[in-house]
């Protein structure tokens, strides 16, 4: 892809968050790295709880602390290591340059204020925009997300609002400083499927009209499939897989990977034969020294207890499974 040739606009290194609980003490986002390209579309896939929405919190240094605490690795943007920037510089960053829609829309809508006064609250913040034009460019913004009346709509409050509504005005305030970069967690996770596919096309084409860079992060490889250039695999705080999406599921190359493609609905809208994956993602804070995945694969065997495999590289691939090259034939055959 063209976008490759250039230099990445984010790039994740060794990106390593820890989590403290009474009971336990792990990794939830574990040496991942990766980089983001100008405007790419590249999806964090696994199933929940594998320390996706984790990884997006750390880049913006936004991890609750207690219990969690970011402990290694570099987030490089715009010539600077965002772990070791000042809160005061993070908040330059955040909203204005890189910008993220939270997994929960309800929660991060604040119940008290209209909506207007909402995205004005970021506009005033970041763009310095004095009360009537930060209300000019609100209803611009609201039109440009989809929502008929924008003028009217700005003094609603957010329970007077759809959930796909609200999630507009998630996106619109998301957007209303340009940003860069997009960080999407689970955006249509909360809505009905017609509403999802509308709000998957609206982000679709604000993306190209924008050219932002954005992370997609879902539990759904069909939003993947429908929108991404490029996948990262995570498992456990770990990223497994990555590749170009064509490439990936063309020949997917680890089994758990193999396992969420099976899971996925055919053409006709069945769920695949293998559809889920037998057990659960394990407790991250009691996990052995072997591949995380062992309990749950078909292809396990002793070795892969034994020492937890690192992600090998090849190209643009890479993957984190020592039964990789058995696993990585075409779809058809293994499926
Ligand atoms: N506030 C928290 N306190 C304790 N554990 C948490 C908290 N938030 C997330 N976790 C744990 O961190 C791991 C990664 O969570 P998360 O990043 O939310 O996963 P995902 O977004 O992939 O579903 C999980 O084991 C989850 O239980
Ligand atoms: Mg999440």
């Amino acid at each position: 892809m063209s976008a490759r040739e250039r230099d990445p606009i984010l790039s994740v290194r060794g990106l390593t968050t820890e989590l403290r609980t009474e009971s336990s003490r792990f990794h939830a986002v574990d040496a991942v790295s990766f980089d983001l390209f100008p405007g790419e579309v590249l999806g964090i896939v696994g199933e929940s709880g594998c320390g996706k929405s984790m990884t997006a919190l750390s880049i913006l240094g936004l991890v609750p602390r207690p219990p969690g605490r970011i402990v290694a690795g570099e987030v490089w943007f715009e010539g600077r290591d965002l772990v070791r920037a000042s809160e005061r510089e993070l908040q330059r960053v955040r909203g204005a340059k890189i910008a993220m829609i939270f997994q929960e829309p309800m929660s991060s809508l604040n119940p008290v204020f209209t909506i207007g006064e909402q995205i004005a609250e970021t506009l005033r913040h970041h763009e310095r925009l004095g009360r009537r034009a930060a209300r000019e460019r609100a209803v611009e913004l609201l039109a440009k997300v989809g929502i008929p009346s924008p003028a009217e709509r700005l003094d609603s409050y957010p329970h007077e609002l759809s959930g796909g509504m609200r999630q507009r005005v998630m996106i619109a305030i998301a957007l209303a400083c340009n940003p860069k970069v997009l960080l999407a967690d689970e955006p249509t996770t909360a809505l009905d499927v017609t509403i999802q596919a509308q709000i998957l096309d609206l982000l679709q084409r604000l993306q190209a009209e924008l050219g932002m860079a954005v992370v997609i992060i879902t539990h759904d490889l069909g939003i993947v499939a429908e929108f991404a250039h490029r996948v990262l695999v995570m498992y456990a705080g770990r990223v497994i897989e990555e590749g170009a999406v064509e490439a990936i599921f063309e020949s997917p190359a680890h089994p758990y990977t193999r396992g969420l493609l099976a899971s996925l609905p055919d053409l006709e809208g069945e769920i695949g034969r293998l559809s889920a994956i037998p057990g659960s993602v394990p407790q991250m804070g009691a996990l052995g020294p072997g591949c995380r995945f062992a309990p749950r694969c078909g292809l396990v065997e002793p070795a892969c207890l034994a020492a937890d495999p690192p992600l090998a590289r090849t190209g643009a691939r890479a993957v984190a499974c020592r039964r990789a090259a058995l696993a990585a034939a075409p779809r058809e055959r293994v499926a």
